[in-house]
């Protein structure tokens, strides 16, 4: 008869308590202000009946994009951000989304309106009916429905070059390996988190190549939709990293990703040297091989900065004094190494012996002390 009158409660919340959550919604954003409420608007439209949260991790992007998203989740419960400070990189973004939501599956969809969301509730479907571990968003599958043609020429061909690659390295039949758009179990991510890279863009390869017994995939062909506003994060710097984590993955992550981007850049070091040591031969050797080794030293040191650290990236005075500290700490093993190969040099016919040994030692020893001081 006299029930206790009942407060007002948003349909959000009393879904939130009555059934429990099914699915994560992770994006990743970087400067996608303008994109948030189109995005959520899509996500509402296309999971009718699903109970779902939208987890937004923002690397403090400077157009305000986390500020949007916490105007919107102050009235939506359902809308969280995370917003990471003095931090980059899209995997690591992705990752600590995923690790947040207590939903037993999570999706992760660019915040650039690129990926077609009407595909998350097949996505769902499939994995709760146990029909798959990882649904992929596919933009080659099959002629029909796939369609990667709003990836511009260039990035087609390489895209489908590190898909190649890709599949070679995870030795499955994955045609997107690469793809931005996918649903998981969470605990699949939970279980190899703490292996994996947190840079670079490819944190479905990297999940899917460092889980222990191989997940059972399922594709689902969608249309790659041209940007919606802003412009795209993915550059040169990303497509080198990619190589890292490949090459890491078939050394069966015994290298670390960083480490072989280090080496290489430190190879591309020995042909800067060699090319100015050429150059200036005529001033006298010594003195046009110190130039070279700090010739060297600082292409090294600019193109780590930009390629191998480039989710800890110096600017300004920083930038210099990062310098200064890696010159010093790699002036260590050079006067190291110019002894050793001059030593054995002079001893015996294998004198490239003694240069390779003292290049690995040296590139170890710059690896180990400016990844601790420097970056
Ligand atoms: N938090 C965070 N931090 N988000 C980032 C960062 C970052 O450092 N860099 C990029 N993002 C976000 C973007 O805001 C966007 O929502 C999403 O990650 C994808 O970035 P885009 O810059 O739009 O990538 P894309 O469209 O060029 O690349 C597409 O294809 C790749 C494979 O070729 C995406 O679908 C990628 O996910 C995919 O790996
Ligand atoms: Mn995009």
């Amino acid at each position: 008869m006299n029930a206790p009158p009942k407060r007002p409660v948003t349909p959000a919340v009393s879904a939130a308590r009555t059934a429990p959550l099914e699915l994560g919604v992770i994006v990743p954003t970087f400067k996608e202000a303008p994109n948030v409420a189109p995005l959520l608007e899509k996500l509402e439209a296309a999971l009718q009946g699903v109970v779902w949260q939208a987890i937004f991790v923002d690397d403090d992007s400077p157009d305000g994009t986390a500020a949007v998203v916490k105007a919107i989740a102050a009235r939506d419960p359902r809308v969280i951000c995370l917003h990471r400070i003095g931090r980059r990189g899209l995997a690591g973004a992705v990752i600590e989304g995923a690790l947040a939501s207590a939903a037993p599956y999570v999706a992760v969809i660019d915040g650039d309106l690129q990926h077609d969301e009407t595909l998350l509730p097949q996505m769902l479907k499939a994995l709760q009916e146990g029909r798959a571990d990882v649904v992929v968003g596919s933009r080659y599958l099959g002629v029909e429905g796939a369609d990667a043609s709003a990836l511009g020429k260039t990035r087609e061909a390489g895209s489908r070059l590190a898909n190649w690659l890709g599949r070679r390295v995870l030795r499955a039949d994955v045609t997107d390996p690469m793809s931005g758009f996918f649903m998981i179990r969470r605990e699949l991510v939970e279980h190899v988190a703490p292996e994996l890279a947190t840079s670079g863009f490819k944190v479905l390869f990297d999940i899917l190549a460092s889980q222990k017994t191989p997940p059972r995939y399922l594709e689902l062909p969608y249309e790659f939709r041209a940007r919606h506003a802003g412009e795209s994060k993915l550059d040169n710097g990303v497509v080198v990293q990619y190589l890292g984590l490949l090459a890491a993955k078939l050394s069966r992550d015994l290298i670390s990703p960083r480490f072989i981007m280090f080496a290489l850049v430190g190879l591309s070091g020995v042909g800067v040297n060699l090319a100015i040591l050429r150059l200036l031969l005529h001033i006298g050797f010594a003195q046009a091989q110190l130039i070279a080794a700090l010739g060297a030293m600082t292409s090294n040191y600019l193109i780590n900065n930009a390629v191998t650290y480039r989710d800890k990236r110096k600017t300004g005075l920083a930038l210099l004094t990062g310098y200064v500290r890696f010159v010093v700490l790699c002036s260590v093993p050079l006067a190291a190494n110019v002894a050793v190969a001059t030593m054995v040099y002079e001893r015996g016919p294998s004198w490239w012996v003694a240069g390779v040994a003292g290049a690995i030692v040296a590139a170890v020893w710059n690896y180990v002390t400016t990844s601790r001081a420097v970056w």
